[in-house]
């Protein structure tokens, strides 16, 4: 009888001792949340992450785990601004994610950026946000107030930048304004639109609201792309021939910020 009461008592202790380590203890483990539109666009990753476990919400599965030894939750949440939007709102509201890099390809805008370069948003925009009375469209990124340009962390940008450069070079790697719809552009007087208009280096379909459910979850995000084709009339041939190598090379940026978040930590 004795002997069971001590071993209660032990247990209630250990427990007890066990609460407290975890209340006052280690730090909970944060994660960096990698997403993108497509799957190609995260198969380098999930091939080089250890992958712990994944959950499945809203039809998108998030992969748990850790890559380059950082822990990340890795999801691709769909192609078009609504997807994306709802793919991140549930990573943000599931899991402990301190910043997030969007990973993906682009059509690039702009006589100076081409196939295979990288362009990392400074700032995003929904170019396809506005009015259309009888005069056509007219462009109003600022219901309510806002200003319709949403901005990148800076940290991020510069850290995405650092990591292009490792991976393509420095001649490849162009910083500046992503504008986002839910239209893949393959039309040369859209791209002059976009530039005249935005002052748009490349166009994608997911970078915008990214940024704005990250900036209303208060969450450091960054948009890094590789541009698959020139947003032109051949682009839907040029993204079929160069689509899966952008999309690597951008995985292969994403990887080396992890190195350079492990080697920060390590200090
Ligand atoms: N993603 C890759 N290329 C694109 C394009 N031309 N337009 C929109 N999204 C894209």
């Amino acid at each position: 009888m004795l002997k069971i009461k001590g071993i209660i008592i032990a247990t209630i202790i250990c427990l007890l001792f066990c609460q407290a380590g975890l209340a006052e203890g280690a730090d909970p483990v944060r994660s960096t949340g990698i997403i993108s539109a497509m799957q190609n666009e995260i198969d380098l990753l999930l091939s080089e992450a250890q992958i712990d476990h994944t959950d499945t919400v809203g039809g998108v599965d998030y992969h748990v785990g850790t890559l380059c030894g950082e822990p990340v939750v890795i999801a691709k949440a769909g192609i078009g601004k609504i997807l994306s939007a709802a793919g991140m709102a549930a990573m943000l509201n599931r899991y402990d994610i301190s910043r997030v890099f969007f990973t993906g390809i682009a059509g690039a805008v702009g006589d100076e950026t081409q196939v295979l370069d990288v362009v990392v948003a400074t700032e995003l925009v929904q170019h396809d946000f506005g009015y259309i009375n009888n005069d056509g469209f007219a462009w109003s990124g600022g219901f309510e107030g806002e200003s319709g340009h949403y901005p990148c962390d800076a940290a991020l940008v510069e850290m995405a930048c650092r990591a292009a450069v490792d991976v393509v070079g420095e001649a490849h790697v162009f910083r500046g304004t992503i504008a986002s719809g839910d239209q893949f552009v393959a039309s040369e007087e859209y791209v002059e639109y976009l530039q005249s208009e935005f002052n748009a280096i490349a166009c994608e379909m997911e970078g915008a609201s990214i940024a704005l459910v990250c900036e209303r979850y208060d969450t450091p995000f960054v948009v890094i792309r590789s541009m698959s084709d020139k947003a032109d009339g051949l682009a839907h041939e040029t993204y079929e021939n160069m689509g899966d190598i952008a999309a690597d090379n951008s995985c292969r940026i994403v990887m080396e910020m992890l190195e350079s978040l492990k080697n920060d930590s390590a200090k």
